[in-house]
């Protein structure tokens, strides 16, 4: 896919190309549309009514739309610019020819509003190291901008340092210097430092899963397992499986293949699919997209690249990927930290991307808590088990990618309701997992002794946990120091399985105080043969057996007790364990979960996942050079040999957000927050 020109376009279904304009929009004043260039629709028949007449003499066919995204809030009609000019912009449409080779393009007038809205960074790019291009879809769909960085360029000034799918190069990770992405000095990355050939073996099979799209890289595919007959959806580029992967090559100086994932699944974001006609809310991001390469409609041999999103409506159990926009958050600030490339999360389309995403997670609901309500499997666990209403794991990233948008989001009149919400949120949701998610023995106790039905807003029980609750196996498995968050905290029920990605993020965010930090850590070392065994790391603790198992996960023959979700041992959670050891200074706990790993996932042909209390089998169902089991590796030994990349990768108590801190409490028995912060 490394042709000089193809078109890149998004698939979707024919019926949902569909274009609104915003109040401020005029489509008689659109000079793109009165002069006809190259601009197709497709409008589904709901849309017709509303548009079709306005637009249709200067309609031609389907598919693209230039320079139009809906506009649906004042926020964002303010954000996206109040100019009514248009402008004319740069459309680039450059078929790959199979047979002829070439491509055409043309200039085609987009509005300057439009413009504003997805890409600021126009005048601050030299003219002629990218090429702008400008191709996109309808209805809610934000322009397409794929800036396509020249063979002569590239963010380190290096060409070597570029990802390659066939050499292996790897630099020690010592890439603090930010200068190097951003090619203000162009000094040579320190290659060919010692790395072991099981590194070496990796780093050539992450490279071999790099996806191109229009020739360039855009991100990884799930697993390139050769064996596999039925890839499923294992061909596709997940976004939080990228993230791994984005993190090695960050960390190996190499920025492009992560700046194209951010910007391509930022276009992705407002695509409309929907479930039974019905359509997520606007700022979703998808699952998962697909780069398919497929025939150019009456154009013999020519084809094209088209980048096909999934938001759970081709998905197994047709799953929300609530997880995704807080992945591609905190996937942004990483980059920014890592390359010194803040010009990334400063524009404005980056920024609208971050306002959509916190819009949905903030918007008021029917929810009491300050938690994020959502359904079943809408994270990594991406099937029924169980986790439904406020998984820890949610509710972590959730926090994480607060704390990001905090430090990212340009403040101005139109941000600063948003930021004083996200203010009173982090506070709140500290306050609120800090408070009735830890669990250690004392806390298990004072359940154990809870009166029940309490009314009043004094309850010390306040969500009705029966004591019956506390499940057998904790009272063993619970150690006298240390402790976790729980799973799951809903009325009259809490989930006490040990849920290891949610402690991670955790610990990772500060989410958890400093004491909880290193309580989970200690939990963790004391029940290693449980937690690590002889595969890092179980995803979840105990697995849900005989009835439990028929009744929550339905009977599901994949997440059998020991096996996959249900308790199976995923190696990609070892880079999330490594960045929480450094961060709390035991990175020899990592060392030892790493090499554990190093011994058997090479000889195992990196495994998705492991199967049984031990971890001793490869998974039933496990796809083989699983993408984000070789790229959490390979992060986990950068991270160890560079540690100080790492406090780029966490964050610190957040003071100010405790101060601000705004629950009810706050009048009440005491001072919340602070005293949960430092008393825990
Ligand atoms: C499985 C996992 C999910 C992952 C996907 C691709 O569905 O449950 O977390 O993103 O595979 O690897």
């Amino acid at each position: 896919m490394n042709s000089g020109g193809c078109l890149g376009i998004s698939s979707r279904k024919p019926c949902s190309n569909i274009l609104i304009l915003g109040k401020k929009s005029s489509i008689f004043g659109s000079p793109l549309l009165q002069r006809g260039h190259s601009c197709e629709y497709n409008l589904s028949k709901s849309q017709l009514k509303l548009c079709y007449s306005s637009i249709k003499a200067n309609c031609s066919h389907n598919r693209k739309i230039l320079g139009f995204r809906r506009v649906i809030d004042s926020n964002r009609i303010v954000f996206g610019g109040s100019g009514s000019n248009w402008g004319q912009s740069k459309f680039f449409l450059a078929d790959r020819v199979k047979k002829n080779g070439g491509f055409g393009s043309v200039t085609a007038n987009v509005a300057s509003n439009i413009r504003n809205n997805s890409n600021s960074v126009g005048s601050r790019l030299p003219e002629n190291s990218f090429e702008n291009i400008y191709i996109q879809g309808g209805f809610s769909v934000k322009p397409l901008i794929i800036e396509r960085i020249e063979e002569s360029q590239d963010l380190f000034g290096k060409d070597e340092e570029k990802g390659k799918v066939d050499e292996v190069k790897v630099n020690d990770g010592t890439f603090g210097d930010t200068d190097r992405f951003s090619g203000a000095e162009a000094s040579e990355p320190t290659l060919g430092i010692h790395v072991s050939e099981v590194e070496k073996e990796a780093w050539e099979l992450l490279r071999g899963a790099i996806v191109n799209y229009c020739g360039s890289p855009v991100g990884t595919v799930a697993a390139t397992d050769p064996a596999d007959k039925q890839p499923l959806n294992y061909d596709q580029v997940f976004i939080r499986d990228f993230v791994p992967s984005a993190l090695a090559f960050l960390l190996n100086g190499e920025g492009e293949i992560v700046k194209n994932f951010l910007l391509h699944t930022l276009q992705l974001q407002s695509w409309e699919k929907s479930v039974d006609c019905y359509s997520p809310g606007q700022g979703l991001m998808p699952a998962s997209f697909k780069v398919r390469n497929v025939p150019l409609d009456g154009r013999d041999g020519e084809f094209k690249d088209l980048l096909d999103p999934d938001f759970g409506e081709s998905a197994i159990g047709r799953v929300a990927p609530v997880d995704s926009g807080l992945w591609w958050i905190i996937l942004l600030r990483s980059y920014g930290k890592i390359t010194g490339d803040y010009s990334l999360q400063e524009r404005v389309d980056v920024q609208t991307g971050i306002r959509l995403i916190l819009n949905m997670c903030l918007t008021d609901g029917f929810d009491m808590f300050p938690t994020l309500l959502v359904t079943d499997g809408s994270c990594m666990i991406d099937r029924r088990m169980g986790i439904h209403g406020h998984p820890l794991e949610i509710q972590a990233l959730f926090y994480s990618a607060l704390r990001c948008s905090r430090e990212m989001l340009t403040v101005n009149d139109t941000t600063k309701n948003l930021v004083v919400a996200i203010n009173n949120r982090l506070s709140a949701l500290s306050f609120h997992v800090r408070e009735y998610y830890w669990v250690d023995l004392k806390k298990i106790n004072e359940i154990h002794r809870y009166k029940t039905e309490e009314y009043s807003s004094e309850a010390v029980n306040k969500f009705n946990i029966y004591p019956e609750q506390i499940p057998s196996w904790l009272v063993d498995w619970i150690p006298d120091s240390g402790g976790y968050l729980c799973g799951n905290l809903q009325p009259a029920h809490m989930d006490f399985r040990f849920f290891t990605l949610g402690n991670l993020w955790s610990v990772i965010s500060s989410l958890s105080t400093d004491k909880q930090s290193e309580g989970i850590l200690n939990l963790i070392e004391e029940k290693w043969d449980d937690l690590v065994a002889e595969m890092p790391l179980k995803i979840c603790y105990p697995a849900l057996e005989h009835d439990e198992w028929r009744i929550i996960t339905g009977g599901d023959p994949k997440n059998t007790p020991w096996s996959y979700h249900n308790g199976g041992s995923w190696p990609t959670l070892t880079w999330q364990f490594t960045l929480a050891c450094i961060k709390m200074g035991r990175p020899e706990l990592a060392r030892k979960a790493v090499a554990v790993a190093e011994q058997r996932l090479p000889g195992d042909s990196w495994p998705e996942y492991y199967d049984t209390k031990q971890g001793r089998f490869t998974g039933k169902q496990a796809r083989l050079q699983q993408t984000w089991t070789i790229a959490g590796y390979l992060t986990s030994k950068m991270l160890l040999r560079n540690p100080e990349m790492a406090s780029m990768l966490y964050w610190n108590e957040d003071y100010e957000v405790l101060e601000k801190c705004v629950c009810g409490l706050k009048n009440g028995r005491r001072n919340c927050s602070r005293l949960a912060a430092t008393s825990q």
